[in-house]
């Protein structure tokens, strides 16, 4: 089989981290052929000659077997994905803010042309979490949803805790790391993990929430002096994202902090590691964790993302249109 021919849409962290990877793996079957960024002047770790700036081009290449889309504007990013998928193509995408908005029309329009999406990268970096919940999709009811979904903010809760470094420093730091958004205030917010839950509710319940119908609280007014209370009664303060079923069918959704105990397994997800507990009816409690932040942990997920196209793979999705019963929690967001 010929390798896969990847346009590129972007070349930030994540499109860095992908190139990288296929650069170090040259028999993975993978090659970028093209890549579209938005801005001639930037400095880049390549030749200027593998950049062009005109993406309806990329989306016009039949040549092209599949189109990765890694850039950082979730309103740009839809109307890019929306046009592939229009014309039937193969999509892998990281967005996690344009797909909490747009999942919905994005999966119609796969099922009207014929096209594939997949992201795997978008929730929890490295790892395969979508596809986890894809596995158990219309088998087995899953109660409850527990996850660390933000790198950034566990990354700074971390630094303030293990080593006392104070919050304006331990964010920079993981802005030099390449783990927060370019608006580092969707992680410290719990914007970026609101729109992840978003994902899983679709994923684990069948469920199209608005992010605005997810509570998010976020890190911005939690003290050193917070976290060492938390570590004195022997916790740790924690973003956790939590998912739930109630015995009523509705689902709760939010994600705040939250004091964890050693007792659950998000207590050892430090650093920018992601953790996520899913407790299902018969399986019961599986934790998956990894690394949830980076160039190289997120390029990974995109290129087990192109792997599982190779193989034909697509999400199973709820058949019914009968509206998502209501959550319980409502915020009064008004981003
Ligand atoms: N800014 C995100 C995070 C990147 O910190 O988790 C991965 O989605």
């Amino acid at each position: 089989a010929h390798p896969w021919r990847i346009g590129l849409i972007g070349f930030g962290c994540v499109g860095q981290g992908l190139y990288d990877i296929l650069q170090q793996h040259p028999a993975s079957g993978f090659v970028i052929s093209r890549i579209v960024v938005k801005s001639p002047r930037k400095a880049r770790p390549l030749p200027a000659e593998r950049f062009e700036f005109d993406a309806d081009a990329l989306l016009a290449d039949d040549s092209l077997d599949v189109l990765v889309e890694v850039i950082d504007d979730a309103d740009a990013a839809f109307i890019l994905v929306a046009a592939a998928l229009r014309r039937g193509r193969r999509v892998v995408t990281a967005n996690k803010a344009m797909l909490a908005r747009h999942l919905p029309a994005l999966i119609e329009l796969q099922r009207a042309r014929g096209g594939t999406l997949l992201y795997e990268a978008a929730v929890g970096g490295s790892i395969p979490v979508i596809r986890t919940l894809d596995a158990y999709f219309g088998t087995e009811p899953l109660r409850r949803l527990t996850g660390i979904l933000n790198g950034s903010s566990n990354y700074v809760l971390t630094r303030m805790g293990e080593d006392g470094t104070d919050y304006g420093p331990a964010l920079a730091q993981a802005q030099q790391l390449g783990f927060a958004e370019t608006d580092p205030g969707l992680d410290m917010g719990a914007f970026d993990p609101r729109s992840k839950a978003v994902l899983l509710a679709a994923h684990a319940y069948g469920l199209f929430l608005a992010p605005e119908q997810i509570l998010n609280v976020g890190i911005e007014s939690i003290t050193a002096t917070d976290i060492a209370f938390a570590a004195s009664q022997g916790q740790k303060i924690k973003v956790v994202a939590g998912l739930q079923r109630l015995p009523d069918g509705r689902v709760t959704a939010l994600v705040t902090p939250q004091l964890v105990g050693p007792g659950s397994p998000l207590f050892g997800v430090d650093e920018e590691f992601n953790g996520v507990v899913i407790e299902a009816d018969f399986a019961g409690e599986q934790f998956l964790r990894g690394r949830g932040a980076g160039g190289h942990p997120t390029g990974s997920a995109v290129l087990a993302d192109l792997a599982a196209l190779r193989q034909g793979f697509a999400y199973h999705y709820a058949k019914t249109t009968d509206p998502p019963m209501p959550p319980t929690w409502k915020s009064k967001s008004t981003c």
